[in-house]
């Protein structure tokens, strides 16, 4: 019995590391083999910059939204954000226009875009002191295991540090509500316990950190 249950504590584990990877793709394959070659991943970056001139309109001309409920992609991981293309894409995250858009993107396009992107300043925005201790607090006791200390996720996990925090509260809620609009089952579980004023102080925690 013992057995079996490490056995099963092992499974789960390993399916929960692997929805937490970016969804293997020739796309993914061409951000890694740029990552190592800083020359070419340059060449994307100033490519990303002229095919990003309409996304402008709504992410900001430096990746930091002009919207409180359009997210910051400054500074964001670029696995993460490609991972998220393929989403909209593939019809997995929905977002009428976004999904509309993204399919004129080609893979060279995304990976270019996503690497421009990446490569931005983040921008933290200023945030209610009380909150911020509170919301401290819940993310080190839910969160960081998988963020990470400063909130800067990974090449597998999205960045929050500096995000807008209209967007946060909404993404986190949609999350915990499984609305359907996003599906992460490891973000469902890791929110599903959270009250709306707990969501709110994790959003000013966030928002502020660089
Ligand atoms: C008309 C406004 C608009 C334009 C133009 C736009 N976006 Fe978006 N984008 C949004 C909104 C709104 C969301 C958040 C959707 C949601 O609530 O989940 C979003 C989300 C995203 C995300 C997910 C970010 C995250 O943190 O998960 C990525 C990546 C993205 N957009 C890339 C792009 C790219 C690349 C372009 C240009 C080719 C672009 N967007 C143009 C409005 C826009
Ligand atoms: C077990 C790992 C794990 C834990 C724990 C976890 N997350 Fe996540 N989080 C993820 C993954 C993976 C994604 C990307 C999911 C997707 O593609 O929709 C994500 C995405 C997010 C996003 C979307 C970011 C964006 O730019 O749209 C927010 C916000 C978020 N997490 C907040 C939190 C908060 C707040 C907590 C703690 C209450 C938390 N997460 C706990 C793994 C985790």
């Amino acid at each position: 019995m013992r057995a079996f249950l490490v056995l099963v504590g092992c499974l789960v584990a390993a399916s929960a590391f692997a929805q937490s990877l970016p969804t293997p793709s020739p796309a993914q394959d061409r951000l890694k083999a740029l990552s190592g070659d800083p020359v070419a991943l340059r060449a994307a970056v100033d490519a990303g910059k002229k095919a990003t001139f309409f996304c402008a309109n709504c992410h900001g001309d430096d990746g930091i939204s002009k919207t409180p409920d359009v997210p910051n992609l400054a500074g964001q991981n670029p696995a993460y954000l490609l991972e998220q293309i393929r989403k909209f894409g593939a019809g997995e995250r929905k977002d009428a226009f976004m999904q509309g858009l993204i399919k004129v993107l080609k893979d060279e396009e995304r990976v270019q875009v996503a690497t421009y992107f990446a490569s931005l300043p983040v921008r933290p925005s200023a945030a209610d002191a009380a909150q911020v201790a509170k919301g401290k607090v819940l993310f080190e006791r839910l969160c960081v295991r998988c963020h990470g200390e400063q909130a800067r996720g990974n090449e597998a996990i999205a960045r929050l540090a500096g995000q807008k925090l209209p967007y946060l509260q909404t993404t986190i809620t949609r999350y915990r509500d499984r609305t359907g609009v996003r599906n992460n089952q490891l973000m469902s579980i890791a929110t599903a316990g959270l009250k709306n004023e707990e969501i709110l102080a994790l959003a000013n925690y966030l928002t502020q950190l660089p």
